[in-house]
């Protein structure tokens, strides 16, 4: 049945390309649209949760991403002095997450993450310099108009296209017309942060002796006075990713934000870069000689908005990732509710019973009632988190401290299982087993097509 199926994925994101790796798996058909002309090696750092890898063990990239990727060893807080506020720390002497599960959560730099997605991808599936206008649909197809007039049809459409997702504008224009959208689902998104990243290449281990560790740790610099924090994350291959982040909420309302803000690009970037370039490295010297040896048309500008949306499909059209939940980057979420989205959606298509518009609805209900919880969790956590650290102020300090020194072990792993309550993987493929010493993880069955055809097998 599933054969049936065309999905017209829009966005070549994180969400969108590991959605076109998965439905590439389950043998159903897909075409990806994305407005740039090309994929460009944008972005800094992102974790992959360690609960993931058993569904890159699965896919057969698990021993490339060990390759290309760390493990995730330690955050460390420090002030503007740089002396160390705390540190979170995910091997001993802290919790080991190895050891209790199976795996470290891996710091991977965004384009290398994107190049992994890529190479699993027919190049002729996707479709570059198509900004996707408008949509359409019935009973019976979607029909996708991109800016140069084209026209695409599909059974379904997926917008992956991020945060200002021109799919999500469309699908809320059709229901607002209706008198359906929530009045919570039209208002903006809320905007809090300015940020650059980037990743610096070609660095000396000689100068960067954290570059020889085989783990990632992080350094986070909060300023005592300035509106800045600074983060750096080193990557495989003598490269650190940066990010300096710029709190703007106190400055107007979202819609002014938004209008003085809303300058992208490289000149805002190298205009915000030369303002924090003179702030103290926690590896000495400045952040500029970091920013110095990143290329500068690799840097980018981004604003860090928030929102949950609490619709999420209708007809033949569903969203998926930021389109749907951005979240600001403090909990090191985005990617990977993006990566489980696209998981159970195509658990759910690969056993869909026909095309219909019944049978399609059927299967956004469940996605989205598996998904809305831990989208929803993420972005007020995320919130939460980055409210948590830009705080000013003595008060605000001694939380911080508290929080990175004072929580019990037990405290910890209790939260580190929680993160672990399930280890969901790909229900048509063999399942792998699960690792560490934390057995109480739930798993998703198997497909219900793979196992009818067990038992009908068993009977022959
Ligand atoms: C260039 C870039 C750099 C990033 N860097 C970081 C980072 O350093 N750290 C971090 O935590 N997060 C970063 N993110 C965000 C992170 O990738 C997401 O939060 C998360 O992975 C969820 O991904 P997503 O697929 O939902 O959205 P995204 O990764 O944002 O992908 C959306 C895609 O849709 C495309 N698109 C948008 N509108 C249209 C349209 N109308 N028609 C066709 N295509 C369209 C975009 O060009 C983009 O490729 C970055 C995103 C981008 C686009
Ligand atoms: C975070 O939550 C606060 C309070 O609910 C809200 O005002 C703000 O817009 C949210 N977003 C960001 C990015 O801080």
């Amino acid at each position: 049945m599933a054969s049936q199926l065309h999905v017209l994925i829009v966005g070549a994101g994180v969400g969108g390309l590991m959605l076109a790796v998965l439905l590439e798996q389950a043998h159903i058909s897909y075409e990806i649209f994305e407005k740039a002309k090309e994929l460009r090696p944008l972005g800094s750092a992102l974790s992959l949760h360690n609960s993931l890898m058993v569904i890159f063990e699965q896919l057969g990239m698990y021993q490339e991403i060990l390759r290309i990727s760390k493990p995730f060893g330690a955050l460390h807080l420090r002030k503007e002095d740089l002396s160390l506020t705390g540190s979170l720390l995910a091997r001993p002497p802290g919790v080991d997450c190895a050891e209790h599960y199976g795996d470290y959560n891996r710091v991977i730099g965004r384009p290398e993450l994107m190049s992994m997605f890529l190479e699993r991808i027919p190049p002729h599936k996707i479709h570059y310099n198509k900004r996707v206008l408008s949509t359409k649909q019935d009973d019976n197809e979607v029909i996708l108009q991109c800016s140069d007039n084209t026209l695409y049809s599909g059974s379904i459409l997926v917008g992956a296209d991020g945060a200002y997702s021109s799919v999500r504008q469309n699908l809320y224009r059709q229901l607002a017309k209706q008198g359906v959208l929530p009045k919570a689902d039209a208002k903006p998104l809320g905007y809090g942060y300015d940020c650059v990243v980037g990743i610096a290449s070609d660095l000396d281990p000689k100068v960067y002796p954290v570059l020889n560790s085989e783990y990632c740790e992080f350094e986070a610099v909060l300023s005592k006075d300035t509106p800045y924090t600074w983060w750096f994350m080193p990557l495989v291959g003598n490269k650190i990713a940066w990010m300096v982040t710029h709190d703007v909420r106190k400055e107007g309302t979202d819609e002014e934000r938004n209008f003085r803000f809303s300058e992208w690009g490289q000149t805002a970037a190298s205009e915000m870069c030369s303002r924090v370039r003179d702030l103290p490295s926690p590896y000495g010297g400045v952040v500029g000689d970091i920013i110095d040896k990143t290329p500068p048309d690799l840097i980018s500008k981004v604003m860090l908005e928030d929102k949950f949306f609490s619709t999420w499909y209708s007809g033949r059209t569903v969203l998926l990732g930021d389109a749907c939940h951005k979240m600001v980057p403090f909990g090191g979420q985005g990617a990977n509710i993006a990566i489980l989205s696209a998981l159970h959606l195509t658990n759910l298509l690969f056993d869909i019973y026909s095309a219909s518009q019944d049978e399609i609805t059927r299967v956004f209900r469940e996605y989205y009632a598996m998904r809305r919880k831990p989208g929803k969790v993420s972005v007020d956590g995320s919130n939460k988190t980055g409210s948590l650290l830009h705080k000013k102020g003595a008060m605000a300090n001694s939380l911080r401290h508290m929080f990175l020194n004072w929580i019990p072990k037990w405290a910890i792993i209790l939260g580190s299982n929680k993160l672990n309550a399930r280890r969901d993987q790909i229900s048509f493929l063999p399942y792998v087993k699960l690792r560490g010493s934390f057995t109480g993880s739930q798993v998703n069955p198997p497909s219900r097509r793979v196992s009818e055809k067990a038992a009908f097998a068993r009977t022959i």
